[in-house]
């Protein structure tokens, strides 16, 4: 079986970035809260002439480059996304417009919440596997302040803006495992869609709490028994950055491997399906992370949906 390595990642962030003091300005709540409640210190706001399509191009832009791939070996380009700024047409199609990428290409919006690029490796693998193909350009764009309720404080300082690209090759012979779940769910954390009706974040934050913290321990559990390693194998597990104290719940189970999860929350907030490429880059930035190492990715999120990914680089 292939596995996939991940070649390279981009990342794309709005010029302005508003801490929690700024907030605190036109939301009733505090620096103090927030960070005790989530670790949360900031978030990046689009502004004009910033949306989802600009940080998908721009961070998949620099995926490219970084990765020194030739574009025409590019066989697939995803856009998960819950934020599309269109219906129609899907970002994916802009993106291959805008990067200049082939026209015989498998191009998709793939909607799975921040589990989507998980669920988009997965795709990616398989895709690439059956027609014998070289690269994916997977993209994690999200403009989630516009849909941010920002007369509900409760969930309004969770959210920021951001894009993470990364670039999928296959890995003849890597350990490599992804799982998927979906329990359909309408009440914990919705957004309206073309009904147009309640088009902002609705959350149920205890809800969505207790849900997480299975979810993800579920998650990194059954990566490691379908790949058939242990965690002693693992460098890195990098969660979807919701809550530092979800990831700290989900922590307090892996006693003696604690040191082996990461988290930058405190600097991005919550960017749903961009924030696990953000965390990849500054790992590798930091050359934490190397050809050869494993590491776990996990997300969850609206759908409900949650996945995990084992994955030898
Ligand atoms: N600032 C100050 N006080 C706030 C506040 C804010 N931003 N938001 C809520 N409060 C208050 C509430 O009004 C409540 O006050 P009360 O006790 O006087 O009624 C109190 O703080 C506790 O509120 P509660 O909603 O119970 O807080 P919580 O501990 O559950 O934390 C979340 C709220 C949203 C931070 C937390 O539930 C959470 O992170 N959930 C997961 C959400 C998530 O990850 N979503 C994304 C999934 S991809």
């Amino acid at each position: 079986m292939n596995g996939v390595t991940i070649l390279s990642t981009g990342t794309a962030l709005p010029k302005r970035c508003v801490t929690n003091d700024e907030l605190s300005k036109t939301v009733d709540t505090s620096d103090e809260w927030i960070r005790q409640r989530s670790g949360i210190g900031c978030r990046y706001m689009c502004g004009e002439n910033e949306n989802t399509y600009t940080m998908a191009i721009e961070a998949g832009r620099k995926a490219i480059e970084k990765a020194g791939i030739n574009k025409e070996d590019i066989a697939l380009v995803a856009i998960t996304t819950s934020s599309s700024d269109y219906l129609f047409p899907m970002n994916a199609s802009m993106v291959q417009a805008g990067l200049g990428l082939n026209e015989e290409i498998m191009s998709f919006d793939l909607t799975a919440a921040c589990s989507g690029l998980i669920y988009a490796i997965e795709l990616a693998r398989g895709y690439l596997t059956m027609n014998n193909k070289k690269y994916a350009l997977i993209i994690g764009s999200e403009h989630l302040t516009r849909i941010t309720d920002y007369t509900d404080r409760s969930t309004c300082i969770l959210f920021g803006d951001a894009g993470g690209a990364i670039i999928v090759g296959l890995n003849e012979g890597a350990a490599y495992a992804n799982k998927q779940w979906t329990r359909g769910n309408f009440d914990v954390l919705w957004c309206a869609g073309a009904s147009g009706n309640g088009q902002k974040i609705h959350m149920d934050g205890k809800e969505v709490f207790k849900f997480a913290v299975g979810a993800m321990d579920q998650g990194i559990r059954e990566a490691l028994e379908a790949s058939g390693q242990t965690l002693d194998d693992v460098k890195y597990i990098i969660c979807h950055q919701a809550n530092l104290r979800i990831i700290d719940h989900v922590k307090k189970r892996y006693k003696g491997y604690e040191d082996k999860f990461f988290s930058n929350i405190e600097r991005y907030a919550n960017t749903s399906t961009a924030s696990i490429p953000i965390v990849l880059e500054e790992l590798f930035d930091k050359g934490e992370l190397n050809k050869g190492d494993k590491i776990i990715l996990v997300g969850f999120g609206a759908g409900l949906v949650w996945g995990s990914a084992f994955i030898e680089l």
